[in-house]
């Protein structure tokens, strides 16, 4: 019996230590930043990252970096009661914050997106007396393509061959491209040549017999980038010589 209740107050003593240790952790916890953590945006446009606080504590200062290895690039700070002070070339053109003298909203708009502005993006919101909150957003950058369509002279003949083909250049992913043919027989190459910036050329080739009953017959090239509605060209087959 006198074992048992020294357990329990033992337990009792342990019990105590760990929900004064729970506090503690908790107390940790009061400052809490929110990101959408990974955008898509497509070259040219604008895109906004988002990054908030929610906390009692005082925030003295939000800063916004760049990724890299191995230092971060600063690219802006912003400091109570301050203007924000945009730290290199690419903030000073094209970054803006949009909390207006409000430190809940740390959110920041890219004007005129480029590739190079792809990569990881981290925000931090320095608070007392939790210190610096960090959080990471991954941004994506789409291209979209430049299509081109092209109509070989090809002489009449009885072997199947490229009788057209629809290009769909540097896009960032890779556009897809349909065929909308005739009821003609028809067959389809596609190539790719990646390039260095990441970005995808597609050409595809559409493959038949150039008959005399394919002349006035139409192709469309159908492309469609990721983002964004299909484009795309007709084409009137059947220009042949003889
Ligand atoms: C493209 O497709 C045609 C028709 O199927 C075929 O004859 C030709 O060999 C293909 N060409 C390549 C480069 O794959
Ligand atoms: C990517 O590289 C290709 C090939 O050099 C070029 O044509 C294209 O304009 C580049 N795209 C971007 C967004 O820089
Ligand atoms: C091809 O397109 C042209 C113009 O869009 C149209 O006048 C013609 O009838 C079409 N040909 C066929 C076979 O559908």
């Amino acid at each position: 019996m006198l074992g048992a209740s020294r357990c329990r107050r033992i337990s009792g003593v342990l019990l105590a230590m760990l929900t004064a240790s729970l506090l503690i952790r908790s107390g940790q916890l009061q400052v809490s930043v929110r990101v959408i953590g990974e955008v898509t945006a497509v070259q040219g446009r604008d895109v906004t990252l988002t990054c908030n606080v929610e906390t009692k504590e005082d925030v003295s200062q939000l800063t916004w970096q760049k990724k890299m290895d191995p230092n971060n690039e600063n690219l802006l700070t912003y400091r109570a009661g301050r203007e924000p002070t945009y730290l290199t070339p690419f903030a000073q053109d094209r970054i803006r914050i949009l909390g207006k003298g409000t430190f809940d909203v740390g959110d920041i708009l890219i004007r005129d997106v480029r590739l190079s502005d792809e990569g990881t993006y981290v925000c931090g919101f320095s608070t007392h007396p939790s210190g610096i909150q960090e959080r990471e957003i991954k941004l994506q950058v789409h291209v979209p393509p430049t299509v081109s369509i092209y109509l070989p002279p090809i002489p009449v003949q009885v072997l199947p061959r490229n009788v057209a083909e629809c290009t769909a250049a540097a896009a960032k992913p890779p556009a897809f491209i349909t065929w909308v043919c005739s009821s003609l027989p028809y067959n389809v190459n596609t190539t790719d040549i990646v390039h260095q910036n990441k970005t995808v050329t597609r050409t595809s080739r559409l493959w038949m017999i150039p008959t005399r009953s394919l002349s006035g017959q139409n192709a469309t090239c159908l492309v469609l980038p990721t983002r964004g509605g299909p484009t795309g060209g007709e084409l009137h087959l059947g220009q042949y010589s003889v």
